[in-house]
């Protein structure tokens, strides 16, 4: 599993919760495209549409989506959040549930909605050791939606989402879930989580570019979001430029994609999906949470260390977040850079966030220089 990377021999990358590297299927696939677009330009444009519906398909199957016909392929996660809040049509007295713990980008956009008189609700899920209880408790008839990230990207405690759409379902409210820092780590599984919206970039744990995104609506909820964004694209026939004053919103998720694809990221994602499925989501999951747990055992043999992410193997993904007694995180992490470690200050310490091929030598070696590193 190493073998899939060629990464410089002098870092140590445990930052797939930020930006991946890409494995070396991948870099030979943007190659290729690259050289094919210098020689022959769009000549083969049919394939490359082969190649979108293949991705559709793959990334179908990652989440266990019904159809391909469910996958909108975006910009970016935040773009799928927006096309959820803009879309929805808000009543008087509708409120939104998200946590404390979200990304900007999970809070920012429900935020903006309050202009609208909808109501925002903010479970603290930090300080209780049942975080679906502390977000089912703000729920009420008047949720409208939940919106929740698989896992949090800063302290990296993993929600129990079959549970909390469980409570969508009994509340009859739409259950969104920003799921950027599980896919490709873990198992997902969207009709078990009986989600309506899941969006997920492609640049950290699935090892694509930046740039694109994959965006699920389940079938029975496309009608619930007015479509936001307009072009060719996004039309049932797509193909009939002369008969524009008919145009109908395709049935499908394509209706969210309003215009030409990134077919240059298509095609890296694309590597990057095959190569996950090729391995088998439970073999990457356990190497995942193996990867972490033998990060919490090493770290929890050092003096003086906070491990600010869930131990319980239940809880967490593959975000391992730590401080030391004593030393500022910031100092600490500037440090590890120097000595060419990929990794990210977060949630007042340092995340770790190693994917399958990572080794345990590695995670001996920080230890050694987090436990070496003295402040001053
Ligand atoms: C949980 C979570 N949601 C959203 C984002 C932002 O995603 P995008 O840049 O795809 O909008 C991040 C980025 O770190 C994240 O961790």
């Amino acid at each position: 599993m190493q073998n899939d990377f060629n990464l410089d021999s002098k870092l140590i990358y445990v930052n797939h919760a930020a930006v991946a590297p890409w494995p070396i299927r991948t870099v030979q696939a943007v190659k290729q495209f690259a050289d094919e677009n210098g020689h022959i330009g769009s000549r083969h444009y049919e394939q490359w549409l082969k190649v979108e519906q293949h991705l559709k398909q793959d990334l179908a199957s990652l989440i266990n989506a019904q159809s391909a016909n469910e996958i909108a392929l975006l910009k970016n996660t935040s773009e799928g959040l927006s096309i959820i809040a803009k879309g929805i049509q808000w009543r008087a007295g509708d409120n939104i549930v998200i946590s404390n713990e979200e990304f900007p980008s999970n809070f920012i956009v429900w935020d903006a909605l309050r202009a609208q008189g909808v109501e925002l609700r903010i479970a603290n899920i930090s300080c209780s050791n049942n975080p679906e209880r502390a977000i089912i408790e703000l729920m009420d008839t008047n949720t409208r939606l939940l919106s929740i990230s698989a896992v949090q990207y800063a302290s990296g405690l993993r929600m129990n989402l079959e549970l909390l759409g469980k409570a969508c379902k009994s509340y009859h409210a739409l259950y969104c879930i920003d799921a950027i820092q599980q896919i490709g780590a873990l198992q997902f599984d969207v009709q078990a989580m009986d989600a309506d919206f899941v969006i997920a970039d492609g640049h950290k744990w699935m090892l694509g570019p930046e740039g694109l995104a994959l965006f699920y609506c389940k079938q029975s909820s496309m009608e619930e979001l007015e479509l936001q964004q307009y072009g060719w694209h996004m039309v049932e026939d797509l193909s009939d430029f002369n008969n524009m004053q008919n145009w109908q919103a395709a049935g499908n998720a394509r209706r969210f994609e309003c215009g030409s694809p990134n077919t240059l990221a298509i095609h890296a994602l694309q590597a990057s999906i095959r190569l996950l499925l090729k391995h088998g989501m439970l073999e990457i999951e356990k190497a995942v949470l193996s990867n972490v747990q033998i990060l919490i055992k090493t770290f929890l043999q050092l003096p003086g260390i906070n491990i600010l992410s869930p131990t319980d193997i239940s809880r967490h993904g593959g975000i391992f977040t730590f401080s030391k007694k004593d030393v500022d995180s910031q100092q600490l992490y500037q440090c590890l850079v120097k000595k060419g470690v990929v990794c990210a200050p977060r949630g007042g310490g340092i995340r770790f966030s190693p994917h399958y091929y990572n080794q345990q030598t590695e995670f001996e070696r920080l230890a050694e220089w987090v436990d070496g590193y003295q402040a001053g």
